[in-house]
Formats: C-alpha cells, sequence, structure tokens
C-alpha cells in the first residue's frame, strides 16, 4: 500500500482536486486512488472571516494530524492517512468527501451554549454529544438533525448515504471522540469537543475518517481548565481585536506544543508494546491448545501472555515459587493471571488465595464431567475472589479488559472491537433486510 519513492511525488502531482483554507489536495496519476495534501501555514476562523498566517502551521498541523490518525490506524479505525512524505504533506487515500461535519462534545461550551439557551457552560454529557453540521460556508455550515441528513438521500462517490451508513458514522465518531478523550487524558489535557470529517474511499467505496485532526478540530483544556485552552478557540477569542505580532507568537507556541505533545501520545501508544501482561498457568501440559485460545485473544490487543504448566495439587510448591515471582513482577508490570485446570481446580482458588493480582479461572471442560468439575471454580473458599469464564477466548478478553483501565493501547484497540462487534450485526441484519426486502 505504502509508496516508496516519497520524495517524486510532488514532482509526480497532477491537478488541484479541491484548494480550501488550509490545504490543497492533488491528483496523483501514477498513484490511482491516492492523492497528495499540502497543508498550508494560514489560520482562519468563522469562516474565513479572520485569516491569518501562522508560520509553521502547516507543519505542527500536518504532525497532529499524522500522530491522531496513527493511534486511530492502530486501534482498528480505517482512515485517509498512507504515510507522511514530508513535514506539510501527506499521502492519503483520495475520498469523496461527504459534506458533514460531525461534531462530538463532552463539555458544554461555545456554540452549543449558545444554541441551547439556559444549558450551564460546562455541562456534561455521557454518553458525549453528537451534533451534525452541513458543510456550507455560504450558509454559516447549517446544524442538521438526523432527520435531515437522513431525508437529502446524498449520494457521495456513487455510495447513497442512508440510515444505516449515518448510523455507522455516528459511531464511528463517538468512538474515535473517546479514543482521543482517553489519548489526551494519559497527558491530563480534556478533550472538550471535536470535528471530523468522514469520505467515502475512491478505491474501496467504504466510508473512512478523513480530513485531519489537528489543532483546529478540538477543543482541548489541560486539567480540564478552560483558562488553559490550547487550541484555535485562542485565535477566535481574538476576534474583533487588532492581532498582534506576540499574539500569533503565543499562537504558535499553543500549537508547538500541542504537535509535540501529540507526538508523544502516539509515540507511548503505538510503541506497540502493552504495558501488562496476562499470565496463563496451566495444571497439565495437554491443557496447552485451551491455553493458546487464551493467548490469541491477549495477543490480538497487543498484550503479552506467557504460558506455565504448574500443578497447585501435586506441585504446590512450585505453583508458589511461580506465583512468588509473578507477584514480585508484578510491581512493575500489572499483571492477571488465568488459571486452567481442569477436573479440580486447585489452582485459581490457591493462586486467588495467596496472592493480590486478579485471576480468572478458565478450565478446560470435558465433555462428560464438565457439570461437577466446574464447581470447584464456582463454589470457592471465603475470602477469594477468583472469577470464572469458560471460553478461553472471553477469558483473554476480560484479562484485556481489567489491564485496559491502566493501558490506553489496549483500551483503544477494546474500544474500536466494541465499535465491530456493533457493525458485525448491523452489517448481517442489512444483508438480511435485502434479502427479504424488508425495510429498517
Ligand atoms: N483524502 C481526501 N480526499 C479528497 N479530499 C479531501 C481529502 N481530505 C480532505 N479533503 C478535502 O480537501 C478540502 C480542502 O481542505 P480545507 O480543510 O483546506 O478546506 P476548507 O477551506 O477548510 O473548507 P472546508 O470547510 O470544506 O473544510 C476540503 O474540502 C476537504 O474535505
Ligand atoms: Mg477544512
Amino acid at each position: 500500500m505504502k509508496v516508496e519513492n516519497l520524495a517524486r511525488l510532488h514532482e509526480e502531482k497532477g491537478d488541484v482536486i479541491i484548494e480550501g483554507k488550509t490545504k490543497i489536495v492533488y491528483e496523483l496519476p501514477k498513484h490511482p486512488g491516492k492523492c497528495l495534501i499540502k497543508s498550508k501555514d494560514s489560520i482562519t476562523a468563522y469562516n474565513g472571516e479572520m485569516k491569518n498566517t501562522l508560520e509553521g502551521k502547516a507543519e505542527m498541523s500536518t504532525a497532529t494530524t499524522f500522530s491522531m490518525f496513527a493511534i486511530l490506524e492502530d486501534a482498528g479505525i480505517k482512515t485517509s492517512l498512507i504515510q507522511k512524505v514530508d513535514k506539510s504533506s501527506v499521502l492519503a487515500h483520495r475520498c469523496h468527501m461527504i459534506p458533514i461535519e460531525w461534531v462530538t462534545r463532552r463539555v458544554a461550551t461555545g456554540s452549543f451554549l449558545r444554541r441551547n439557551e439556559g444549558v450551564e457552560e460546562g455541562t456534561r454529557f455521557y454518553p458525549p454529544k453528537l451534533e451534525i453540521f452541513y458543510k456550507d460556508d455560504a450558509n454559516d455550515d447549517p446544524q442538521w438533525s438526523r432527520e435531515m441528513l437522513e431525508a437529502k438521500k446524498m449520494v457521495c462517490g456513487g455510495l447513497l448515504i442512508s440510515p444505516d451508513e449515518i448510523d455507522k458514522m455516528e459511531k464511528m465518531t463517538v468512538a474515535i471522540f473517546e479514543i482521543i478523550e482517553k489519548c489526551w487524558q494519559t497527558k491530563n489535557v480534556s478533550l472538550v469537543d471535536m470535528k471530523i470529517e468522514f469520505g467515502v474511499c475512491d478505491a474501496t467505496k467504504e466510508i473512512i475518517l478523513a480530513d485531519v485532526i489537528d489543532n483546529d478540530s478540538w477543543r482541548i483544556w489541560p486539567s480540564g481548565d478552560k483558562r488553559l485552552m490550547m487550541d484555535k478557540q485562542v485565535f477566535r477569542n481574538l476576534r474583533g481585536s487588532q492581532i498582534t505580532a506576540s499574539h500569533m507568537e503565543n499562537l504558535k507556541k499553543n500549537f508547538k506544543w500541542v504537535a509535540e505533545t501529540a507526538g508523544e501520545i502516539a509515540d507511548d501508544v503505538n510503541s506497540g508494546v502493552s504495558k501488562g501482561r496476562v499470565v496463563v498457568l496451566m495444571g497439565s501440559a495437554s491443557d496447552k491448545a485451551h491455553c493458546e485460545k487464551i493467548k490469541n485473544s491477549c495477543t490480538k490487543f497487543g498484550i503479552q501472555c506467557i504460558l506455565r504448566v504448574t500443578s497447585a495439587h501435586k506441585g504446590t510448591g512450585e505453583t508458589m515459587k511461580i506465583l512468588a515471582k509473578i507477584e514480585g513482577e508484578a510491581v512493575h508490570i500489572p499483571t492477571v493471571i488465568v488459571a486452567v485446570a481442569g477436573r479440580s481446580n486447585g489452582l485459581g482458588p490457591v493462586s486467588a488465595g495467596n496472592s493480590c493480582i486478579p485471576v480468572i479461572n478458565c478450565p478446560p471442560m470435558s465433555s462428560q464431567w464438565a457439570t461437577s468439575d466446574v464447581w470447584s471454580s464456582l463454589r470457592l473458599p471465603s475470602g477469594l475472589g477468583c472469577s470464572t469464564i469458560l471460553d478461553p477466548e472471553m477469558a483473554g478478553l476480560a484479562a484485556s479488559q481489567i489491564l485496559a483501565q491502566h493501558d490506553v493501547l489496549i483500551w483503544c484497540r477494546l474500544r474500536v472491537q466494541l465499535y465491530l462487534n456493533w457493525l458485525k450485526l448491523k452489517v448481517a441484519d442489512a444483508e438480511l433486510r435485502e434479502a427479504q426486502d424488508v425495510v429498517a
């Protein structure tokens, strides 16, 4: 998918597909389905009413978008970004842009307060509030209801923007917001609101996240304090005043901090190595195939998973030694134990009774004895807090959810998994509806 000789892309670029206030999109005739997006040093607000040059903005915006899209791609969200070409240009999938701004808000502020009289600034939305704005500069990007968007029956790149496609974009928008929110929170920065755009990918005809997520796209408040805002709102707030060099210098400092911090977050999240690990203790090597399923489930979320063989009944001393080592290492590495023991499960309860590490029993069930054997995992002495999950894939998932509480990489992947679970059902239902000619 990636292009080898990036330096040549600028020479190879064809016609301008579209030039906006902050970017120019070029055709790449030698790379069908792809385009070159070059950012500009311009900062605009109120539909171009305010317009200034912010030196270095193209680079800072490109860096911020690159970091955010890389995080989302890593988590499993499809985006238009393919590669960074240089500091201010990217290679992207050419899209037929859907002319809608999808705005998600965690905190009420700005235009929301003007449009929703009586709502106090700072009111929090659970789940995040979703709003739709039609991209129409001439009419100041009017707000649309979901019903209006359905009624327009837009067609983009040959794809009808049907209620099903709107559902997908709504779900994706909230997932994307929550992922970016979680990422900024690792730096104690609150994501207040954010706008994104989708496009229909020219090559696949799929709806993907496109355009940018940069410092113009959101409100971010360090420590949740509005006075510390670092985003483009600082520029908007200068409306009506004489903009000085010192204003621009301050803005540049903010944008630079945002680009650098976004880079740090992306490096951290995209290191590919989870901070935690799962240790699967199996009572017998014959349980290995069952344990591999647990491991596969963990690996899917980027979690290191170690398999050990030990029997709490037959090698009690050894089990305690292994447990002591796991507990010692867990001082630095958040750990979950999954105990796999058939017949009588001593391993899980003994591990839970002798350590503070979360323990999940995942006994392999024999067809003959399952209903009797499972009681050794379910009926425990008092004071033991281990849980039991019979399906090995789900045991891995449960361990991942525990570790995700302290690991944003795992959390982001789990969050996308929630969306994909929803999508799978949605697609299956749509196929059946179509086959039966049933309206949703
Ligand atoms: N991958 C892509 N393929 C095709 N067009 C794209 C892609 N990414 C962004 N664009 C479009 O490039 C155009 C230029 O972007 P820019 O953000 O500068 O426009 P703008 O002046 O802000 O106008 P707008 O209000 O439409 O965003 C936008 O219309 C945007 O939707
Ligand atoms: Mg734009």
